[in-house]
């Protein structure tokens, strides 16, 4: 691998660092345009280490004004300053010695967003992965503990609130209208972690008594007025705090837990230890300007980042290499409390579709890397759905591999055992091994073999005896990693005629079968079950229970079966799932047939009309794949227009053949005025959307959608309905009418403007490129913010193949040009965003052509960031 402007970081060049950092002193003097820091560091050379080391400390883009050990200035000669380091020669190497460092930053300027800025008038940090070096001279690595105390001092009219990590201290008032206020935390933490907020912030204030009896404050601080729309995330924190005590007996361990919004940010949250950090739309909600995917969204990120509190705080990573020890471990944790809050099928089909859209790409495309990787050139290219969605499928794996006890018992050693620690997933997995005495050795292949594997099951039956043939293999992809066969833990029931489970014996010379799960470790093995009285249907790969392509050749009339019959929920989805992938696959190879397809809908209006059957999960059923899904099945050679026609052939005859009971369904789930976000009401309200669609394609007349537009009490229907509008009747006067008055209600809400921004991206449309570009002027339109970024640009590329990969390539080369100038901004975000160009080669010849003709023209560009260069190279490669 080669890189011209930084090197590959190594896995295997792993060496801790030479010296201890025992405490970390902070103060920080902010002012308008100014802002000034000075560190003192007490450190020591690692004791045990042989031989002189100099002090190397990481830097970037900030100005040094002073230097000082133990006191003594530092001569010129005695320091090398980079624009990446700072070098130290002759540091005391016996005990304990002082390094005082004052650096001069510009936060207004910080467009990266990375390190200390100012995002409406507010002063905010964000040091993950390597932020905190844009902040002061340190060694910014994760496996550097340290305590930390920080002191900030502002203008009390500027900045009331003084926020950093940990438990409050001394404040007081200064000459000038000044003022200051010292954190002080306890908890040893690496630098990521760390955080400093100032600003004139709102408050929603609560408290929470820990199981031990620890007397909490909870805080969310908000943006001028907007305290108020916090209340679903406090509450959602406090459901957090009770479920992490009783799931995992973790409890909250400082006096304080702090939360704040604030408008510009890169991604979703940051856990900094008892001040954590959000993007505004995963706190700010009410019914009015939020859907409920954007409540369940809160739900899950303030979830999230709070069990980071163990999971990524407590015990971190060694480097970034381990990111999915607490990324995918926290992602496993977040969905199992979704899981338990809602319902435990919807959100595991959620997870699994979602899986399977972002994931499955990214393992089968270029930008391919193992759920733990061994090497990287920009590590903020590696927040990937492979490491934080895989890397949750792998704990699950674990979990169902060793049974729920197993799995507590492995992390309750995992918590005592490393509580404190900077540790490896070879830790993690030991924890697990030990306490079950289980040998996971072939199980830990998952780390590091990249790609889905596929799962061929064959079955047969005669006089009683159904045999199954399962076989795995895995493709070397981008990523070249191996392809050794693992251990997949296959979930399956035999379900009767009546929809009732057999329990047939089970005998197979190459898997273990137990509990409902055969374990497949060879490349191939034989299951033998006898005594059957008749054929029974294979219910296979029940709850997705290992993250694999799945090859069935079972018959439709087998899965139509299941569609109606299997007792389990997430495969009753699956069966339907499957013979709508098998329809929209045909129909955009082939053209749509009623004829061929005509079975596949009755059994998806039939199961979306069965009452036996929760609503939020009959309108996963009724909802069809995406177009980039889509795309994905069909894998080569794509026509975006060819699989856009097969979706909406789909979608009309859905409404056309399910007329009847799909109004009736309708109706009869008619949404009343008094809203409640909880998972029963957000059940409803998206089936009764979900059909929204198929029948107004079948109707032909926006009617219906224009009517749920304009009446709609709450931004789910409302939205649900200007998107039947703008993706459907593009370009009618009913879908102009309600762009127009959605901007006008909407106009000073920017989280609700997003959505207006982002609909009209994702319009399916001949001219949605000029519209978009046109947008991209708009007064509302910002590129520096990152929601604006990704709610027009993001979106566009992410989500409107028809769009975005236009056949004389104008949409590509758009995107190429906006990412260019958004990298000069935000080098993260453009990064991001440019892996919407990852599926290039599936396309067919022409498209293809164009689209690496866009790429080419980004790699040609001088002084592109290192973050954009890294995502183009690989995905070009
Ligand atoms: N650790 C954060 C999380 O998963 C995500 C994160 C990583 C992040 N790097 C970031 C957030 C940079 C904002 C900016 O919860
Ligand atoms: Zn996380």
């Amino acid at each position: 691998m080669r890189n011209e402007d930084g090197q590959t970081i190594r896995l295997e060049d792993y060496r801790p660092y030479d010296y201890l950092v025992h405490s970390v002193d902070l103060d920080f003097t902010l002012g308008d345009g100014e802002t000034t820091v000075r560190s003192r560091l007490i450190l020591e050379r690692r004791p045990g280490e042989e031989g002189y080391a100099d002090l190397v400390l990481d830097g970037d883009e900030i100005e040094m004004t002073s230097i000082a050990v133990d006191g003594a200035p530092l001569e010129a000669g005695l320091y090398e300053l980079t624009p990446e380091r700072l070098v130290i020669q002759a540091v005391p190497q016996e005990g304990r010695f002082t390094l005082e460092v004052v650096t001069r930053l510009e936060p207004e300027k910080n467009s990266k967003l990375m390190g200390l800025y100012r995002t409406k008038g507010v002063w905010c940090t964000q040091c993950e992965a390597e932020g905190f070096r844009r902040i002061t001279f340190f060694p910014d690595r994760p496996d550097v503990l340290s305590r930390y105390r920080v002191r900030v001092e502002a203008d009390r009219a500027a900045a009331p609130i003084l926020l950093s990590n940990g438990n409050p201290g001394e404040r007081g008032e200064l000459p000038g209208g000044r003022h200051f206020a010292v954190w002080d935390d306890p908890h040893p933490k690496p630098s990521y972690l760390f955080a400093l907020v100032a600003g004139d912030l709102d408050v929603l204030t609560d408290g929470f008594t820990t199981a031990g009896g620890r007397k909490v404050d909870l805080a969310i601080y908000t943006e001028k007025g907007l305290a108020g729309r916090a209340a679903y995330a406090m509450d959602a924190l406090k459901r957090s705090m009770v479920w992490d005590e009783k799931r995992f007996g973790r409890e909250y361990d400082l006096d304080i837990f702090n939360i704040v919004a604030v408008s510009d940010f890169n991604m979703g949250a940051m856990e900094n230890k008892g001040l954590n950090v959000f993007n505004h739309k995963y706190v700010l909600l009410d019914p009015q300007t939020a859907t409920d995917g954007d409540y369940a969204g809160v739900e899950t990120v303030i979830a999230h980042e709070y069990f980071h509190n163990w999971t990524g705080n407590r015990i971190t990573c060694r480097d970034w290499f381990q990111l999915c020890l607490k990324e995918g471990l926290t992602v496993y944790r977040d969905q199992e409390f979704s899981a338990d809050e809602r319902s435990r099928a919807v959100k595991r089909i959620a997870s699994v579709a979602s899986l399977r859209a972002h994931q499955f790409p990214e393992d089968q495309g270029p930008l391919q890397h193992p759920v733990r990787p061994t090497r990287y050139r920009e590590i903020n290219n590696f927040y990937t759905a492979t490491v934080y969605d895989k890397g949750a499928e792998l704990v699950r794996m674990i979990a169902t591999i060793l049974g729920e006890d197993g799995f507590r018992a492995g992390m309750d050693l995992y918590f005592e055992r490393h509580d404190g620690e900077a540790t490896t997933i070879e830790a993690f997995i030991a924890c697990f091994e030990e306490v079950t005495g289980t040998d996971l050795t072939q199980f830990a292949l998952w780390y590091s073999q990249a790609g889905t594997p596929t799962l061929t099951v064959r079955e047969s039956f005669e006089a009683g005896t159904l045999t199954l043939t399962l076989s795995q293999h895995l493709d070397g992809g981008a990523a070249q990693t191996g392809t050794a066969p693992m251990h997949l833990p296959v979930r399956f029931a035999l379900v009767g005629p009546d929809g009732a489970e057999i329990d047939a014996k089970a005998e197979s010379a190459e898997a273990r079968v137990a509990d409902g799960i055969i374990h497949l470790t060879t490349a191939e093995a034989t299951i033998v079950f006898t005594g059957l009285a008749q054929r029974p249907l294979l219910s296979i790969l029940r709850d997705f229970s290992a993250p694999v392509t799945l090859v069935h050749e079972q018959s439709a009339e087998d899965r139509a079966a299941l569609a109606r019959r299997d007792p389990n929920d997430y495969a009753r989805w699956a069966a339907v799932n499957g013979l709508v992938e098998t329809m929209l696959v045909g129909a955009a190879r082939e053209g749509f047939s009623e004829a061929r397809d005509g079975e596949t809908i009755d059994a998806l209006v039939e199961a979306a009309g069965d009452e036996n059957l929760e609503p939020a999960l009959r309108a996963l059923i009724a909802t069809l794949p995406g177009e980039v899904e889509i795309a994905r099945l069909v894998a080569k050679d794509v026509d975006p227009e060819a699989v856009h026609a097969a979706r909406i052939a789909a979608l009309t005859a859905i409404g056309r053949l399910g007329a009847g009971p799909l109004a009736a369904l309708r109706e009869s789930l008619a949404t009343d005025a008094d809203f409640s976000p909880d998972a029963a009401s957000a059940g409803q309200r998206a089936l009764r959307n979900a059909v929204l669609a198929p029948l107004s394609l079948a109707a032909g007349d926006p009617g219906a959608a224009a009517a749920q537009y304009a009446g709609a009490t709450n931004m789910t229907d409302r939205l649900a309905g200007l998107s039947v509008l703008v993706h459907h009747f593009a370009g009618s006067a009913a879908a102009e009418d309600a762009l127009a008055d959605f901007y006008g209600r909407f106009e000073t809400d920017d989280l609700v403007i997003d959505k207006w921004f982002a609909i009209q991206a994702t319009a399916p449309a001949a001219d949605t490129l000029e519209r978009v570009a046109a947008l991209q002027r708009h007064p509302a339109f910002r590129l520096a913010n990152p929601n604006r970024a990704r709610s027009l640009i993001g979106s566009f590329a992410a989500a409107n193949p028809l769009a975005f990969h236009r056949a004389d390539g104008r949409g590509q080369a758009f995107v190429a040009e906006q990412l260019v100038a958004l990298d000069r901004l935000n080098p993260q975000t453009a990064a991001r965003l440019a892996t919407s160009f990852r599926t290039w080669r599936s396309l067919e010849p022409i498209r293809r052509e164009n689209a690496r003709a866009a790429l080419a023209a980004m790699q040609d560009e001088k002084s592109l960031s290192k973050d954009l260069k890294d995502i183009v190279e690989r995905t070009l490669q």
